[in-house]
C-alpha cells in the first residue's frame, strides 16, 4: 500500500499487487479489514520522512504512523487471522552509546530533545509487544541508516560534491548503517522465520562518521569538507546484529559504498562484495 503514484511505482513488480491508500485516512480500518484478508503476514513499514527531515513538524505524518498506524494496522491483522505481523522500527532511537556497542535490550532514548522522533517509535514497539503471541506472532526490526540507491545517501552524495558536510561534530561519533537490499532481506527472513516476540537490530559493521564521510568523499573524487562539521553530532550509535545474523540466519550482502569514481553518477553494482 502506498499513497502516491511515485510510491505505487516503486512497489510495483511482478508479483506483488499494489493497492492505492492512506493508512490515516478515515476509511481505512474498514478497508484493511477486506485488503488483509486471507493474509498471512503483515508488515508495517509505513513512513513519510521528508528530505528536510529537521524542518517543524517534519516528524508528525510519521509519529502518527507509527501510533495510530501500527493500531490500526494490528487490529486489522488479528481481524484477518495472520499468523505473523513485522514491525519496521530504528536503531536511531538509542541513547548516544558513544564507543559502547548497543544490543535490543538498550531502552529507547527518554531526551526530551529527541521526544518527536523517539516517543512515537517508543509508543510504536509497546503496541507491538502488547500483543499476545499466541495469537499474533509479531516481530520488530529496528533496521539501520538505510544507504544504498533511492536512501539518504544520494543527499550525502549531493552534499558532499557541494562541499557541505552530512552530519555535526568532529566525526567520531558512530553510525550503523544497513543496505536497504539487506534490510529487505532480513524482512524476508523475519516473514519466512516468525519468531514471535523478538527485536532484532539489523545493521552492517558500524562506522564512525569521520571515517564514512572520508572514503565517500574519496570515491567522489572531492575533498572532504573540514572538521569539525558545524552542528551537533548525531548521538553515537554502534550497534550489534549480532542476534539477527544467529536468529534470523541473516548476514549483510551487499558493500554500502557507490561504486562510481570522479564525478560520474555513483552506482551500486548488483553483484556487490560483502560489506
Ligand atoms: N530511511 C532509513 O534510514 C530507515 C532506517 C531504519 C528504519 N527505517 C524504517 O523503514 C521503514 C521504511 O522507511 P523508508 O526510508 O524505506 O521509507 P520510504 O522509502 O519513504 O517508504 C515508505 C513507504 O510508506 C508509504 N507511505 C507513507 N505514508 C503512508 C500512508 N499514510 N499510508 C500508506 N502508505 C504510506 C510511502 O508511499 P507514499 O508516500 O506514496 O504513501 C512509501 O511507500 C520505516 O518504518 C522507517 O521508519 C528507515
Amino acid at each position: 500500500m502506498a499513497r502516491s503514484s511515485a510510491g505505487l511505482a516503486l512497489l510495483a513488480r511482478p508479483g506483488i499487487e499494489v493497492v492505492a491508500g492512506d493508512l490515516l485516512a478515515p476509511d481505512a480500518p474498514d478497508r484493511l479489514q477486506g485488503l488483509l484478508a486471507g493474509a498471512e503476514v503483515v508488515v508495517h513499514a509505513a513512513t513519510a520522512i521528508p528530505r528536510n527531515d529537521a524542518a517543524p513538524g517534519a516528524w508528525d505524518t510519521t509519529a502518527r504512523l507509527r501510533t495510530e498506524g501500527t493500531q490500526r494496522l494490528l487490529a486489522a491483522a488479528s481481524a484477518a487471522g495472520a499468523r505473523g505481523y513485522i514491525q519496521q522500527s530504528i536503531v536511531t532511537a538509542y541513547p548516544d552509546g558513544g564507543d559502547r556497542w548497543l544490543d535490543e535490550s538498550t531502552p529507547i532514548d527518554p531526551a526530551p530533545a529527541r521526544a518527536s522522533i523517539c516517543v512515537p517509535v517508543a509508543a510504536m514497539e509497546a503496541l507491538v509487544r502488547a500483543v499476545d503471541v499466541a495469537h499474533l506472532r509479531w516481530c520488530i526490526l529496528r533496521g539501520g541508516f538505510f544507504l544504498g540507491p533511492g536512501t539518504f545517501q544520494d543527499l550525502h552524495v549531493e552534499r558532499l560534491r557541494a562541499g557541505r558536510p552530512i552530519v555535526g561534530g568532529d566525526g567520531r561519533a558512530f553510525f550503523s548503517p544497513v543496505h536497504v537490499a539487506d534490510m529487505a532481506a532480513d524482512m524476508v527472513a523475519a516473514v519466512e522465520r516468525l519468531p514471535g516476540g523478538a527485536t532484532f537490530n539489523v545493521a552492517a559493521t558500524p562506522l564512525r562518521w569521520g571515517a564514512y564521510v572520508a572514503r565517500l568523499a574519496r570515491l567522489l573524487g572531492v575533498p572532504p569538507p573540514p572538521r569539525p562539521w558545524p552542528g551537533p553530532p548525531s548521538p553515537s550509535c554502534r550497534c550489534t546484529s549480532a542476534a539477527a545474523r544467529t536468529v534470523l540466519g541473516w548476514t549483510p550482502q551487499r558493500t554500502i559504498w557507490p561504486a562510481g569514481q570522479g564525478g560520474g553518477s555513483p552506482h551500486w553494482p548488483l553483484e556487490e562484495r560483502r560489506t
